[in-house]
């Protein structure tokens, strides 16, 4: 048996146990958001049962404050288009599954609801549009290019570490201008600001408030020189913008985690992801030799697959009803991406990694309404260039063990993917 078909039977074996658990526990004891069911990928048959049986569910008995989830593709892009019901504002608690600790003192765009939100998004939005893509696809592809040219062959490496993080760290040093030489500080704090208190990553609350002190202090100190001498990049595009250039410090700090967050864990996921998908599916894998041009539909289909942010949480603002169930105003509402994205009443055969859909748009990963994606394009362009310069080099990336997944139900993800090139 090769590495890879091993590693898939175990997996097999894991969602055959998990799809007993999910069918024989009671559906009205569901939390759908552990962790642990995200950090071991047996996720899957807790989503289909409640699909089928519970689309809008209430949790009552977790470790955390009782929370609906809402499970299929239709409901969702129902509560995301509704933003004068279902709120987005930190001070509703936010828009994590869990809400903000009391006194969390970093509000960003994306945890604001109108007017505040659409002024400080569009300070920002001009960096994502076509024409300033089209310009950084050059810088883009010059560095993908020089990270995989510096790859070991027929040696086990881990892909998350030398390649997802470092070009997805490169573009973020690149959006803020920030020192290219210190750019892992950037990866650091994207981790640090997203970890669970039992995920490792930070071993307390003090350790993660002075890391981001650290980030705070380094962050102004640039303010202060862009204000002075301002250039093209997001930094300088919110000091000067009349939305933002008198935001709170506390307001920036809350801004930049949002874009570093949003611009790293996201698409470095997607990169990662691909090559697991690829080596899964390893007749997609000979699809894609064959026909690069496939990168295009491959991109989003990952992208979908994947579902990087597994959820963004609501509260609602009034009482309201959703799927034949009473939703009270302050009810926390929980929008599953992860579950929509494999609605079979809407994606064909949703389970499987097909490169060449026909309608591979069709996904939720970047939300829907005002809070869409800013960086959507963004990332699009960054997987496909990776891939393409991939196609140019190397016949094939071989994943030679277990991927090892973030403890996490917003942040889907991999701490590390061992691979090695054939070469
Ligand atoms: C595959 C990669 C990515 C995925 C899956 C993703 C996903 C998402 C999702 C689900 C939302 C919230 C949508 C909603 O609430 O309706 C969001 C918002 C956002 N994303 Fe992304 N994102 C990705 C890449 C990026 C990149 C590269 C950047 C920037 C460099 C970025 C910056 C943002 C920002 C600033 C927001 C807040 C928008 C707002 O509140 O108006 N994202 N993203």
């Amino acid at each position: 048996m090769t590495a890879q078909a091993a590693l898939r039977s175990d997996h097999a074996d894991l969602l055959r146990q998990a799809r007993l658990e999910a069918y024989s526990t009671p559906i009205e004891d569901f939390h759908p958001g552990a962790p642990r069911l995200f950090q071991s990928d047996t996720i899957w048959p807790w989503f289909e049962r409640l699909r089928k049986e519970a689309p809008v569910h209430y949790c009552t008995k977790a470790p955390i404050e009782p929370y609906w989830s809402v499970t299929r593709y239709h409901d969702i892009m129902h509560v995301d288009t509704n933003h004068a019901i279902f709120s987005s504002d930190v001070s509703n608690g936010g828009i994590m599954i869990r809400d903000v600790p009391p006194g969390y003192e970093w509000p960003s765009f994306i945890a604001m609801d109108e007017p505040r939100h659409g002024e400080q998004r569009k300070t920002v939005s001009p960096m994502f549009t076509p024409d300033h893509l089209d310009e950084m696809a050059v810088l883009i592809r010059q560095r993908s290019a020089k990270v995989l040219d510096s790859l070991p062959r027929n040696e086990t490496f881990n892909w998350v570490e030398k390649v997802s993080i470092e070009l997805t760290t490169q573009m973020l040093a690149t959006l803020f201008d920030f020192p290219f030489e210190q750019r892992r500080r950037l990866t650091r704090w994207s981790d640090v600001s997203t970890a669970l208190p039992k995920s490792g990553i930070v071993s307390s609350e003090d350790e993660r408030r002075r890391e981001l002190a650290d980030c705070a202090e380094t962050f102004g100190r640039m303010w202060k020189e862009r204000q002075a001498n301002p250039g093209r990049d997001l930094i300088s595009m919110m000091a000067h913008s009349e939305a933002t250039r008198h935001m709170t410090p506390d307001n920036l700090m809350g801004n930049l985690i949002l874009l570093i967050v949003g611009g790293n864990d996201t698409t470095r996921n997607t990169m990662t992801a691909s090559v697991l998908a690829l080596n899964e599916n390893p007749a997609e894998y000979q699809k894609l030799r064959d026909n690069p041009a496939l990168i295009d539909t491959m991109v989003p289909e990952v992208i979908r697959w994947q579902t990087p942010l597994a959820h963004m949480r609501r509260t609602a603002l009034v009482d309201t009803e959703l799927g034949g169930q009473k939703i009270r105003k302050g009810d926390r509402v929980v929008m599953w991406y992860v579950s929509g994205n494999r609605d079979e009443e809407v994606i064909e055969t949703p389970d499987a990694f097909i490169i060449d859909r026909k309608r591979p748009r069709i996904h939720l990963s970047f939300g829907f309404g005002i809070h869409r994606c800013v960086g959507m394009r963004l990332a699009e362009l960054q997987l496909r260039i990776v891939w393409q310069e991939i196609l140019k080099r190397f016949d094939r990336i071989e994943v030679v063990g277990e991927p090892k997944r973030v403890y996490s139900s917003f942040v889907r993800g991999y701490e590390s993917l061992p691979v090695r090139i054939p070469g």
